[in-house]
């Protein structure tokens, strides 16, 4: 997939993301606290999120009094991340060709932080190669990414339900290729890290639980309207809804808010999350 299509993808993506943008900070937030606590952002720090979506990071590097910088490939998000922390510059263009010395000038960045947004690039040794033309040296790389589709019932939990009623039916993403597992193997991702110029690469599990209970329920309601909002989801109810006989939708979501009851832990939808978190510095 080049990054064009990954950007139609995005722009499409964009509305369910930022709609349910509460739910993904609130399961994300072990996550982003990770992120934050490697990347040690302090006051007076310059930081570049990359595929800052709706600017959770930006918002956390502005809190504690640096200045930030979002790029994302996504018109929707970036306007949403403009408008939530206005303090931040947030630019819309492909992090991995875009002159980001010409488009965000200003002295070399501290650090470049990413939650889930370096994943989808066509040729990541280029992009992670433009990310540190911009970093200063001895600057930090941190960001977090997913490790295997096996291993993260993330991206099957209730999932499930609507792809087998799809045709064709959503297969798992191919090894390797742009996508939210696309640095499963860490092999790959050292390499590919090394490649691009960057040091010191450290690539560490980290294991944590997305709880979608947070407001005190069962988290059945806000992980359906996850479900719904990603690709499998959006599908389903752009192709699968108008098909079916009134009533059958509904139906169709029991099914899944069924199967989320199946596999509560504790009386909650708790989802695992196996993650790499990443560091690196650029040495020049
Ligand atoms: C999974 S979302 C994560 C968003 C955000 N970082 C968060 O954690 O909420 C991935 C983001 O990467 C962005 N993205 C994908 N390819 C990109 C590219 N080539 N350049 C910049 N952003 C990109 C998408 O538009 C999307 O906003």
């Amino acid at each position: 997939m080049t990054n064009a299509d990954m950007g139609r993808h995005w722009a499409d993506s964009a509305a369910g993301w930022v709609e349910h943008e509460s739910i993904f900070d609130a399961i994300f937030s072990p996550v982003t606290d990770a992120i934050l606590a490697a990347a040690d952002v302090r006051a007076g720090q310059r930081v570049l999120d990359v595929g800052c979506g709706s600017g959770t990071l930006l918002a956390a590097a502005t809190v504690v009094g640096a200045t930030a910088v979002g790029v994302d490939i996504s018109p929707g998000m970036v306007a949403a991340a403009a408008a939530r922390v206005p303090a931040a510059t947030v630019l819309l263009g492909d992090a991995q060709t875009m002159d980001l010395t010409r488009d965000a000038p200003g002295p070399p960045f501290d650090s470049v932080v990413s939650r889930f947004g370096v994943m989808f690039f066509a040729d990541p040794v280029a992009a992670f190669t433009n990310l540190r033309g911009v970093a200063a040296g001895g600057a930090q790389l941190v960001f977090a990414c997913w490790r295997t589709f096996a291993e993260n019932p993330m991206f099957t939990l209730g999932t499930t339900v609507l792809a087998e009623r799809l045709d064709p039916r959503p297969g798992p993403p191919a090894p390797d290729e742009p996508g939210p597992t696309a640095f499963a193997g860490r092999l790959r991702l050292e390499r590919l890290l090394a490649d691009a110029g960057w040091a010191s690469v450290d690539v560490t599990p980290l294991d944590v639980v997305l709880d979608y209970g947070f407001d005190g329920d069962d988290g059945v309601e806000q992980r359906l309207a996850t479900v719904l909002s990603v690709t499998t989801g959006r599908t389903a109810r752009e192709k699968l809804q108008p098909s079916l006989e009134p009533g059958a939708w509904a139906e169709l979501l029991d099914e899944v808010r069924a199967e989320l009851r199946r596999h509560l832990t504790d009386g909650v939808v708790r989802v695992p999350a196996a993650l790499w978190l990443v560091t690196a510095r650029n040495p020049t």
